[in-house]
């Protein structure tokens, strides 16, 4: 019997990619360059089993073609807001992503933005290396205390937990949340946290961190009137999606001191930065490292794989999203 053709848009990591050579008749992509929308059309024609990632839109008009071969979407990421579940499930696809095995590194990540922001890491850091520093003294950029502060977050699932979990074991933190589908009591009750409302996270919080999914329900959910809500010695972290915050939004309330800081690893429209972000000395930027771990991205692959397996061999994939 041939062995099921597997396209996969972008490189992966040598130890997942050398698993589906073995496995699949596989076409990968050395050169890393992002398929086109065409480029992905004629893929999902030309195979049985098709891996984006999470910059891949993989919306209606890619799903729209009449010869579609793939009978299975592996989406390498946990984050499913590039495709369209309802175009591929109308389609008779079946979807998959890759949650759990990131939990812990985009909670690392999370807290690695709020520890540099509260306490002026990337600045200091730039002041040092720019040879401006005179030496210690005693009101010399003095920053934000985390210990025992309040955390807020924004969505209470695994990525939230596991940060909640670094920063109320960790660092003493109190937490707070808003989600409308929280977690079991005991996993609340494990951190002492508090559910309420979106805006009451806001008004007490002195950190806030974002850990819902992107897309239409929570487009631009951090506008200027909800980011007008936070204290002003507060700190903004997104770890989740871009198009939660709006940008302008942010921008001006970095600037006009509405907030103290923000850090972020993700960004409406990125790999385009909004050049406003560049003037923020208390805003920590990152280029989307939330899973960008060896480890991580590795068990990233092999959940595809695991989902592949499972797909082809008459089972239901267990990270099936239609
Ligand atoms: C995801 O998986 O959704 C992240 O954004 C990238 O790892």
């Amino acid at each position: 019997m041939s062995k099921p053709k597997v396209i996969v848009t972008r490189k992966w990591p040598e130890p997942v990619e050398a698993k589906l050579k073995e496995l699949y008749d596989v076409q990968l992509n050395e050169s890393d360059v992002a398929m086109t929308p065409a480029q992905m059309k004629d893929a999902l024609a030309n195979c049985d089993a098709f891996c984006p990632t999470v910059t891949d839109p993989v919306n209606a008009d890619v799903l729209s073609g009449d010869n579609i071969s793939a009978k299975i979407i592996g989406s390498y990421g946990v984050g499913y807001n590039h495709l369209d579940l309802d175009a591929a499930k109308a389609r008779g696809l079946t979807v998959t992503n890759t949650p759990e095995v990131l939990t812990d590194c985009t909670a690392d990540i999370a807290m690695g933005l709020l520890l540099s922001a509260a306490r002026r890491i990337g600045e200091g850091e730039r002041h040092l290396r720019s040879g401006e520093w005179t030496g210690w003294r005693p009101t010399h950029m003095m920053a934000t205390k985390v210990t025992g502060k309040t955390l807020g977050c924004i969505g209470f699932g695994r990525i939230a937990q596991a940060t909640a979990a670094r920063a109320h074991f960790g660092f003493g933190m109190n937490i707070v949340f808003s989600d409308p589908y929280p977690p079991l009591q005991e996993v609340i009750n494990k951190f002492g946290a508090t559910q309420m409302s979106v805006e009451d996270v806001l008004q007490k919080s002195d950190f806030v961190s974002l850990h819902c999914p992107g897309g239409k329900d929570t487009y631009h959910l951090l506008n200027e009137e909800r980011i007008g809500m936070m204290q002003k010695h507060a700190v903004l972290i997104n770890s989740a999606r871009g198009d939660v915050i709006d940008n302008q939004a942010l921008i001006s309330a970095l600037k006009n001191g509405t907030i103290a800081g923000a850090g972020l690893d993700v960004f409406e429209g990125e790999p385009k930065l909004d050049p406003g972000f560049l003037d923020c000395e208390n805003a920590v930027l990152l280029p989307h490292l939330g899973s960008a771990s060896i480890e991580t991205r590795i068990a990233m692959g092999e959940r595809v794989l695991e989902n592949l397996r499972a797909f082809f061999a008459g089972e239901t994939p267990r990270d099936k999203l239609v």
